[in-house]
């Protein structure tokens, strides 16, 4: 028995958020943006929204799309780096909020990989009959990690710049923040009769010895407090990027796990139909293709769209892909990514 895709959703806010927008917050362009990193919007969320709100929606059309009502989802794996709250996980308060029976709320937190490893433990749980349809849900609201106070200037309700200090310190971050964005992307998985398709293999790697290319600094039990005010005055809650050395690595791990992952699978390049990929910059996304030798039909990237959405942008991309691609059923789709643990790896499916 394989486990397969039965359905997918997906759901991005409705602030749509350019990077002249970003512009008015920051000393940065639309120019650098896009040059560096192809992307031309992405989308923020509600004030008051966390990542259990995204998901709602695009956990819905999933299972519309699978056919699956609340009543038959035996288990959520929630994958986020953007929790609603410190504890519990957000996949307790999101099974809540989508009124799903009490079925186990698994959090986990592999940030930009986080698909994969999702996929992993629900193909776990499925050969195992340990459940029988399993809600994968990747969803993020990075817009709470962003420097900004002038949310007035930032949604477009207030035009000028942010005040003079704001945006001499939301400078200090741009190589950064202009690269995420918030939404949801959610699969509903289940057993597959049929040997040839569904989930054919995942390989995942970690290497924590690179653990700090991309973290948080500041909030944690490395300190006492928890949190303090000093933290969020200082911009320590704001992400850091090692910028070239995780391009540097990504460009090159992306790479060897999909040659990886098809060689101990005994299938080559040319069997592979579509590579969908986490979207983290697209000129990394266009170097992952250039060394595999993919045309641009076999590579699907929406991140001009949505930025960098972490844990949902492969579920997302793959929604979207699904409808924009010629996928038949027995194609072949490679999953790859590679993020903050740092973690990498590839996934084989079927469709
Ligand atoms: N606008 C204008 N100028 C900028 C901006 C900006 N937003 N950001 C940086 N610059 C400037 C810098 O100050 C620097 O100027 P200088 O040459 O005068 O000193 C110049 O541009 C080059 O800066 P770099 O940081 O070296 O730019 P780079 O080309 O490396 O691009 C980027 C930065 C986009 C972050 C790129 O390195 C990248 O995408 N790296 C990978 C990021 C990634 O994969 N993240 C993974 C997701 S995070 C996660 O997993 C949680």
């Amino acid at each position: 028995m394989r486990t397969r895709i039965l359905g997918t959703g997906m759901h991005v806010p409705p602030h749509v958020i350019d990077n002249d927008r970003l512009a008015r917050m920051m000393d940065t362009s639309d120019e650098w943006i896009r040059h560096r990193t192809g992307i031309v919007t992405r989308r923020y969320a509600d004030l008051d929204q966390g990542s259990s709100d995204l998901a709602v929606p695009a956990a819905r059309e999933a299972m519309d799309a699978a056919g699956a009502r609340p009543d038959d989802v035996d288990y959520v794996v929630f994958a986020t780096m953007t929790p609603d709250h410190y504890f519990p996980g957000s996949g307790a308060i999101f099974q809540a909020k989508a009124g799903l029976p009490a079925v186990p709320c698994l959090d986990i937190r592999q940030q930009c990989a986080a698909f994969l490893f999702g996929l992993q433990v629900a193909d776990g749980l499925i050969r195992s009959a340990s459940a029988r349809k399993v809600l994968l849900v990747g969803s993020e609201v990075h817009s709470s990690l962003m420097p900004w106070s002038s949310w007035d200037v930032v949604f477009g309700n207030r035009d000028g710049l942010a005040p003079d200090a704001e945006f001499r310190f939301n400078t200090r971050f741009r190589d950064r923040v202009v690269l995420f964005g918030d939404g949801a992307g959610a699969v509903v998985l289940g057993p597959c009769e049929e040997p040839d398709r569904g989930v054919l293999d995942v390989l995942i790697h970690t290497d924590g010895s690179l653990w700090d290319r991309m973290w948080v600094h500041g909030g944690g039990s490395a300190y006492r407090p928890y949190f303090s005010p000093k933290m969020t005055e200082s911009g320590d809650i704001i992400p850091i990027v090692e910028g070239r050395d995780v391009f540097r690595i990504a460009v090159t791990r992306m790479p060897q796990a999909v040659l990886e992952i098809l060689e101990r699978n005994r299938l080559e390049l040319d069997d592979v139909d579509l590579v969908v990929m986490h979207q983290a910059n697209l000129r990394i996304n266009e170097a992952v293709q250039k060394r595999l030798e993919l045309p641009d039909a076999k590579v699907f990237n929406n991140i001009q769209r949505y930025g960098n959405t972490t844990a949902a942008t492969i579920p997302i991309a793959y929604h979207e892909a699904l409808r924009e691609r010629d996928l038949r059923p027995g194609s072949l789709v490679v999953f790859v990514a590679l993020g903050s643990g740092l973690s990498w790896g590839a996934a084989l499916y079927r469709t």
